[in-house]
């Protein structure tokens, strides 16, 4: 388990990163477990309050936090916010001391460190949108901890997910420990280091991804001489094994060399493959023994509503049921209405005890809230 991994760590704080899983029933659990919440919205900041996760233990990340949002969770009480730009800085110091407040905050850097995933969900490279230039965060974080309002009080860095090696975690680390002792030296405090998330995990049966363990002794070594809280941001290492996504065969049609095998989850519900060629494993809830090499490909009218092309697995029919595995993390949570669908129900299971614990949202409940201007009627 990766919060018992960490626990060779002397301080630490462990903020689940809602985004990967944001159901209510999910995040009480988490509550449960003693995690804090990384959130990048005022909507996942209502969520994580409402599953009772404490305000002080809440991050707010995110590129684009509107005025608003940063007033709410001021007036929230949330622990920290993680700082993309100067402007964001002095925008919320300004808010902050308006209301007498004072927010706690630490910058987010940008190491310019690859992180040999996929460029869709790469975040540390210069060219990213995320973060500050790291040749310019010493001066940046000088010039915040002077404004009133504002208590600047680390560093974070978050440089992409589904990493499936540790050494360019370790890269960056090493270059945050670097700015960290600069900005020390030029007289500032730093009290907590943000080392984000983004450890991947296997996809597919027999790949081999560093172990939670080895993660926290990479950490450990690093860190060792930091003098710091740690804080973390997981979200798909810890959400990620614990879903699946069920289905069921439609129809199973010829194709020119194999043949097409219709299911009727869609790239609406698990959007993963569309967009990231990502791989997830296709099983039988039922497996007959048998196997075929198929496409996989849901309903939807478009090319990239394809799981998989040329896949070994078992053998199908109409009517069975099958699931596709590790979709506990950006799975639900990336789902849309695409072609008039419906959004999946989710099932919460524990032991031999299941819950709904979200709706089916029909397509009828979409087109209920749509109206008709009244020249056109
Ligand atoms: N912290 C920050 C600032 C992040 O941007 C993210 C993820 C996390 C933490 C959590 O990362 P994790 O530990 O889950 O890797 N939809 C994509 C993943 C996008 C991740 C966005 N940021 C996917 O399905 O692969």
């Amino acid at each position: 388990m990766f919060r018992d991994a960490l626990s060779v760590l002397p301080r630490v704080h462990i903020a689940f990163a809602v985004k990967a899983n944001p159901n209510l029933a999910v995040l009480k659990l988490r509550a449960a477990e003693g995690y804090g919440a990384d959130v990048v919205s005022g909507g996942e900041m209502d969520r994580a309050l409402a599953a009772g996760i404490r305000a002080e233990g809440i991050v707010f990340s995110g590129v684009g936090k509107s005025a608003a949002e940063l007033v709410r969770a001021l007036d929230a009480g949330i622990g920290q916010f993680n700082l993309e730009s100067e402007e964001e800085g002095i925008e919320l110091a300004a808010l902050a001391a308006a209301r007498g407040l004072t927010a706690s905050a630490a910058l987010r850097v940008n190491p310019d460190v690859d992180a040999g995933t996929h460029g869709k969900i790469s975040t540390g490279k210069a060219e990213n949108k995320f973060g500050v230039p790291y040749d310019l965060a010493a001066g940046m974080y000088a010039r915040l901890s002077a404004l009133p309002g504002l208590e600047m009080r680390g560093l974070a860095v978050h440089i992409g997910s589904q990493l499936a090696r540790l050494e360019p975690l370790e890269r960056a680390f090493a270059r945050m420990g670097d700015l960290m002792r600069t900005i020390r030296a030029a007289g500032q405090a730093i009290t907590h280091m943000d080392l984000g998330g983004g450890i991947g995990v296997p996809y597919k049966a027999g790949d081999v991804f560093p172990a939670p363990a080895d993660y926290a002794a990479m950490v450990a070594r690093v860190t060792a001489d930091w003098d710091v809280t740690l804080m973390f941001e997981p979200g798909r290492v810890i959400a990620g094994n614990s879903g699946v996504l069920v289905t069921r065969v439609i129809r199973v049609k010829p194709g020119v060399t194999v043949p097409f095998v219709i299911v009727d989850a869609a790239m609406n519900d698990l959007a993963r493959p569309a967009l990231y060629d990502a791989w997830h494993d296709f099983i039988a809830v039922t497996p007959s023994g048998e196997r075929m090499v198929a496409n996989i490909v849901g309903p939807i009218c478009e090319s990239s509503d394809t799981f998989a092309m040329g896949r070994d697995i078992d053998a199908v029919k109409p009517g069975d049921l099958a699931v596709f595995r590790t979709a506990g993390a950006y799975g639900a949570t990336m789902a849309n209405t695409y072609n008039s669908r419906a959004l999946v129900p989710e099932v919460m299971v524990d032991g031999d005890r299941w819950a709904i614990v979200a709706d089916r949202i029909d397509p009828a409940a979409i087109l209920a809230a749509e109206r008709v201007p009244e020249w056109l009627v």
